[in-house]
């Protein structure tokens, strides 16, 4: 812990990496492990761009209930933690060298935007603040969930919006598990009572980032990891490409890695510091020591599944 608050202390650049694990506190299952399926799909072989093309009515029931779920969650105290970070003032209290911090995340969920929006409100920063200091301390490099697509590349239209259900025909599907229902009873959704472009009446697709995809601001993030001499990899096995060579790139410029996860078989040896434990345990008190920012809203170890 002192080791690791003498490195923040003369750190520059830092840039967190998270992945599921920083919402697995929140409740959000993750991805490998135990939580990783849903009805009896394995969740990453739904997330192609090939699943939506052959059965789009069930990748959108996947993404519906995973909209959902999240919509019900709320972020933990590792989020508000790695939020404070992006208040310039907080982040100068704990690395008075620092000249950046940015959040670049796997997750798709938008706890760290809320979190941040939560934080950035309570530190009365205007609505144009808000929006600059999110656009330019957190990077959503798998999309977002509740961000809609047009699937007709000559509209490309995307649009935010987190109505739930978001068209008629999901309704209630969130509810249907394998347990509950023979397999030819799940719903099978034609094409056109699925979300459909707004602009153009397209099909619609969830806007995230499928495997085989190209991620969002790779530019942005290629910029933040090259320079960034801390990075903080907080609840990702690391097993995912481009997320997952980071931590190496920051590591082979002399930078410092300190790993936050509940499995030690993600910490490769070499010059890491590592805490092993949740996040939403650790990372606030590692970063803030016995100054932890007040965040009433936080969702308390009890309410969560890991
Ligand atoms: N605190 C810290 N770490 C945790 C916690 C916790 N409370 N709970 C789980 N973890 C760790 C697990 O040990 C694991 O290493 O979080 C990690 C979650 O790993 P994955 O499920 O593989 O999630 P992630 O690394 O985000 O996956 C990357 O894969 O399927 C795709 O697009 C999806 O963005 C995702 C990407
Ligand atoms: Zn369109």
């Amino acid at each position: 812990m002192e080791a690791f608050q003498e490195i923040l202390k003369r750190s520059k650049n830092i840039v967190a990496i998270a992945g599921a694990g920083l919402s697995a506190g929140s409740g959000i299952p993750t991805f490998r492990g135990a939580g990783g399926l849903w009805r009896k799909y394995d969740a990453i072989s739904l997330a192609t761009p090939e699943a939506f093309r052959s059965d789009p009515s069930l990748v959108w029931q996947f993404y519906h209930y995973r909209r959902t779920i999240a919509g019900q969650k709320s972020p933990n105290a590792a989020h508000y933690a790695l939020a404070s970070l992006s208040i310039p003032s907080v982040l100068k209290r704990v690395a008075p060298n620092a000249e950046s911090f940015t959040l670049v995340t796997q997750n798709i969920d938008g706890l760290s935007t809320r979190a941040f929006r939560e934080v950035a409100q309570r530190h009365s920063l205007s609505e144009r603040d808000i929006d600059n200091l999110t656009r330019d301390t957190i990077i959503e490099m798998h999309g977002r969930l509740f961000d809609v697509l047009c699937t007709d590349s000559s509209c490309g239209h995307r649009e935010h919006n987190t109505t739930n259900p978001i068209c008629p025909a999901l309704a209630g599907t969130e509810e249907i598990t394998e347990r509950h229902h023979e397999i030819d009873e799940w719903p099978a959704i034609a094409p056109l009572d699925l979300p459909r472009c707004p602009k153009c009446d397209a099909l619609a697709r969830p806007g995230v980032v499928w495997f085989g995809e190209g991620i969002q601001r790779t530019y942005t993030i290629d910029s933040v990891v090259e320079k960034a001499d801390l990075a903080l990899v907080v609840g990702t096995s690391s097993t995912v490409y481009p997320a997952s060579g980071y931590q190496s790139i920051v590591a082979e410029s002399g930078g410092n890695v300190a790993v936050f996860n509940i499995d030690d078989d993600t910490i490769s040896s070499g010059r890491h510091l590592s805490f092993i434990g949740k996040c939403e345990d650790i990372l606030p008190t590692a970063l803030f020591g016995a100054d932890v920012p007040e965040h009433p809203k936080a969702v308390k170890g009890d309410e969560s599944c890991t």
